[in-house]
């Protein structure tokens, strides 16, 4: 018997089931809150984030503080895991996830190690690194959920800002979509409220493009080796799926060789600092003109995929048979 721990009517939870059905294993779902009730003991187990159903930003911190306090739990039943509670609980964090990749001479999306909680400090680090575009994400936070990218034209005084979270009747909302601002007063006002959750602050990266559009990729990670990976067009610069950006598959963008050489070798560089994951998603963006790849972020959690689960479903098979493996060695 192998378990997944998550939410009933999830698409992670109906594909996962289908992935086990078609491997004729036998899995049994557990729900985030049976966990306290039931002995996992020497059971492997893969566990799914909790659906958050808040829209409010300002709530997020206490989700996620909830959520770690259940990875604590977790962590104490004697069981195996397909990822470790303590690796997801560590990239959950994107300072902790970038420090650890920076300070180990991986290539990623450049991080300023300064503290930043208002407007005014924002704008002193920027001048100091004579970054005039720069990333503002709320480390604890996903799904580009109080993600800002915003860009101030110091000659001219005026400032832009991208951004899917609005502020409304007192609270930070998350929407799914894309909103352009160029309102100074509306952009600190929002540029504050989304400081005050905790917040890392990174150089903007210009992405290189195809067809006029810009692009990143998810890639997921698993059992050593990359299994899938998917470009996101975009019109704006944050390229997450869910904001109306398209998937497009990746042998279309004709990249050099090279260029997939070198983010095999990024992405096994980098996961060997996590051996407690064996599946994540990863976050790359290749940069415009040298098309050197970058990590933007590792998501411990980062493994539903549309693309795949309604086709092949291949990243959740290969979960399922490296799971009953896993069970059989244990016997
Ligand atoms: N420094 C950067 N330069 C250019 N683009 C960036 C940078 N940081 C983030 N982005 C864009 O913004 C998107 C969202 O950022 P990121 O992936 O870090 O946050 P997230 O999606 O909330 O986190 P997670 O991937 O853990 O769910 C990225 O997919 C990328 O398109
Ligand atoms: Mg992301």
């Amino acid at each position: 018997m192998i378990y997944l721990i998550g939410t009933k009517d999830s698409r992670r939870t109906e594909y996962f089931k289908k992935a086990a059905d078609d491997c004729h294993a036998e899995m049994e779902l557990v729900e985030w809150d049976e966990v306290a009730d039931k002995d996992f003991g020497g059971a492997v187990v893969k566990f799914d984030p909790p659906s958050y159903t808040i829209s409010n930003l300002y709530e997020m911190n206490g989700q996620v503080a909830l959520y770690c306090s259940r990875l604590h739990e977790l962590e104490q039943e004697g069981c195996t895991f397909l990822n470790m509670p303590a690796d997801v609980e560590m990239v959950l964090d994107k300072r902790r996830c970038k420090q650890r990749l920076a300070e180990n001479g991986i290539a990623v999306t450049q991080p300023f190690t300064e503290t930043v909680c208002t407007v005014e400090q924002l704008k002193e680090v920027m001048e100091k690194h004579r970054a005039f575009s720069v990333f503002i994400k709320p480390v604890l936070c996903s799904g580009a959920a109080g993600v800002v990218a915003y860009r101030s034209f110091p000659g001219k005084g005026t400032e832009i800002a991208y951004t899917s979270c609005r502020l409304f009747q007192g609270e930070l909302v998350n929407t799914k979509t894309l909103y352009r601002m160029e309102k100074q007063e509306e952009i600190h006002l929002l540029l504050q409220a989304v400081l005050s959750l905790g917040v890392i602050v990174e150089r903007w990266h210009p992405k290189a493009s195809f067809l006029g559009r810009s692009y990143d990729f998810r890639v997921v990670w698993q059992f050593g080796k990359i299994r899938f990976m998917v470009a996101r067009l975009s019109k704006g610069p944050i390229t997450n799926l869910h904001l109306n950006n398209s998937p497009l598959d990746w042998k279309k963008l004709n990249l050099p060789e090279h260029t997939l050489e070198e983010i095999n070798q990024l992405c096994d560089r980098a996961m060997k600092l996590f051996p407690g994951l064996s599946v994540a998603g990863i976050d790359i963006l290749l940069e415009k003109g040298t098309l050197r790849p970058k990590i933007i972020e590792i998501n411990g959690q980062g493994d539903l995929i549309y693309q795949d689960i309604f086709y092949d479903n291949i990243i959740y098979k290969q979960q399922v048979e490296e799971m009953m493996r896993m069970e059989l060695l244990q016997k």
